[in-house]
């Protein structure tokens, strides 16, 4: 695709200089890898209900007021979003131990948290994301203080709308990463979310089956992952039974 200038490339999506000024295109590529980039695959159609997924939870957390930079779906793999500056964290809120957290602290999969905890972890793939503090955060810059009162505020309002969605799905959050970013108004300034929220990016298990229905089926080889997708899709009502 060379119509328009490419703005960034990452892992999962590439980023396309947008029709207006403040604009961008996002483009959901079907490319899968894990966190250190020992494992890549790619797998048909991953970009096409992603796009879709994150589409539906941009637009319902636009409608209750949560600032995302979803405008809208294009079509079938991209979407135009608001350009901002990214802030360079991931920022991780977990209600169910798994994954890094129950390696790193030795605690069970599946253990539900007393409370909610988030987690932040510096971007950056030559050193694969090492997780940092608030201290770290503020003293090199990378959030003001009252940036991150703002980026936590969000994703705990994010949370708990997640959560209600999923559970009413029968499906349980276990945890998610977001990505935040600065849009400047004027000269106005708000923290909204950016990049995707979708089974890549998120833990969800079924509640009556505790079968996973995101990227962990990759990260553990488990098979069906497109598959897992297609019915999380379904049951939040994007694709019809039969698809
Ligand atoms: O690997 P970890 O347990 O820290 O992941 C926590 C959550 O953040 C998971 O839902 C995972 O899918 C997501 N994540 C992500 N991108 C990363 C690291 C984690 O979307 N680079």
């Amino acid at each position: 695709n060379n119509r328009r200038r490419r703005i960034y490339e990452g892992k999962g999506k590439i980023l396309y200089e947008g029709p207006e000024p403040g604009t961008l295109v996002q483009f959901f590529k079907d490319d899968a890898t894990t966190n250190n980039k020992t494992k890549h695959a790619v797998i048909d159609g991953k970009g096409v209900i992603n796009n879709r997924i994150s589409e539906f939870i941009f637009t319902h957390l636009n409608r209750i007021g949560i600032p995302t930079h979803f405008i809208r779906r294009l079509n079938m793999r991209e979407q135009l979003i608001r350009e901002v500056e990214m802030i360079p964290l991931e920022i991780v809120v977990r209600n169910v131990a798994a994954g890094d957290m129950a390696t790193r602290l030795g605690i069970e999969e599946g253990l539900v948290l007393p409370r909610s905890i988030i987690e932040f972890y510096f971007k950056s793939d030559a050193l694969d994301d090492p997780m940092v503090s608030e201290e770290h955060i503020t003293a090199f810059g990378w959030a003001s203080p009252q940036e991150l009162d703002d980026v936590m505020a969000l994703a705990i309002r994010i949370n708990d709308f997640l959560t209600g969605l999923f559970l009413g799905v029968g499906i349980q959050l276990v945890d998610f990463k977001i990505e935040c970013g600065r849009l400047y108004e004027g000269d106005m300034m708000r923290i909204i979310l950016a990049d995707e929220i979708s089974p890549d990016s998120c833990r969800l298990w079924d509640i009556e089956t505790r079968e996973k229905l995101d990227k962990d089926r990759f990260r553990q080889d488990l098979g069906g992952l497109l598959d897992a997708y297609q019915e999380v899709a379904r049951r939040l009502g994007i694709i019809s039974e039969n698809e």
